[in-house]
């Protein structure tokens, strides 16, 4: 080899963009890792050896983090600027976790004014904007990556409260439910779209969980909640694509 090329191998090596999945993890994105599940979720991701990339929209991330990536969920400019900047520092991504999310509090909603007929089209829209709109932008905008990616999975955080089985009767938001019931028809269709490029595609209702959103009176710790969560996705695989799962990878009923 000329000096040269052994420059050019040692600067390759040492170059930011990754060429390949790490010895001893995977390239995981997880949106809202700010607080809340995504920031448990990325917490021990990194733990366990992956490098994590994580989304959130005030520059917070946990320790241990690869990068940080400012995505709104609202704004579609954001997101692809951030799946930019995540394409700058890696070639390909293995996990998804699209965790980002909100009901109608988030936008001025009353606690006991969210049925059906309390909330005006802007209220609405916003929170289907943040569960729906967004997870599918970054999946799309990110996809490139996941088609380099080693055994791609996309895991969308959905909810009980999505399930046309169950949840006539649960839930006071009912824009939540109905954005959660888009999320899985979006994920059936991103699972159906993406076989082929064998990405499998889960819709995960990770339990009622103590979170600002789940209330501390919530039926599972934070804790409980995403150690379950990554023990289930590290057991998925391509076949499982299209299912809708619990934290503790039983089926939910749709
Ligand atoms: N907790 C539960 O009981 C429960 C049950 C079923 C499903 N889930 C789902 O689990 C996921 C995580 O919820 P959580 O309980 O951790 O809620 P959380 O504590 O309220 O955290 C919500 C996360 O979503 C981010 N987010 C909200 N609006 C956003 C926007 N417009 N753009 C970008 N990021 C935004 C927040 O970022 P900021 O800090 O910037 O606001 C935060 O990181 C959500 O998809 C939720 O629907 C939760």
């Amino acid at each position: 080899m000329f000096d040269h090329q052994v420059k050019d191998a040692y600067y390759k090596f040492l170059s930011p963009v990754c060429n390949s999945r790490t010895m001893d993890g995977r390239r995981v994105v997880v949106s809202g890792v700010g607080r809340g599940l995504g920031r448990r979720l990325a917490e021990l991701l990194v733990e366990q050896g992956d490098l994590v990339w994580g989304t959130s929209r005030n520059g917070d991330a946990p320790a241990g983090v690869q990068g940080q990536l400012s995505m709104e969920m609202r704004d579609e400019a954001s997101i692809i600027a951030g799946a930019a900047e995540l394409a700058a520092q890696t070639e390909s991504v293995d996990l998804l976790i699209n965790c980002a999310g909100t009901d109608a509090r988030s936008f001025g909603a009353a606690h006991g004014e969210r049925g059906p007929f309390d909330l005006d089209a802007e209220t609405f829209n916003a929170v289907m904007e943040v569960n729906v709109t967004g997870p599918m932008l970054v999946t799309r905008h990110v996809l490139p990556l996941l088609r380099a990616g080693k055994d791609a999975m996309v895991v969308n955080i959905s909810s009980q409260l999505g399930s046309m089985a169950l949840a006539q009767d649960m839930g006071a938001d009912t824009v939540y439910n109905v954005s959660k019931a888009a999320l899985n028809m979006l994920s059936l269709k991103s699972a159906a779209a993406l076989r082929g490029d064998r990405i499998g595609v889960i819709m995960l209702h990770p339990g009622w969980v103590q979170t600002d959103m789940g209330g501390s009176s919530a039926a599972l710790t934070i804790d409980e909640s995403a150690g379950a969560i990554v023990d289930t996705i590290g057991s998925l695989s391509i076949e499982d694509s299209g299912r809708f799962v619990r934290w503790d990878g039983t089926d939910h009923p749709w």
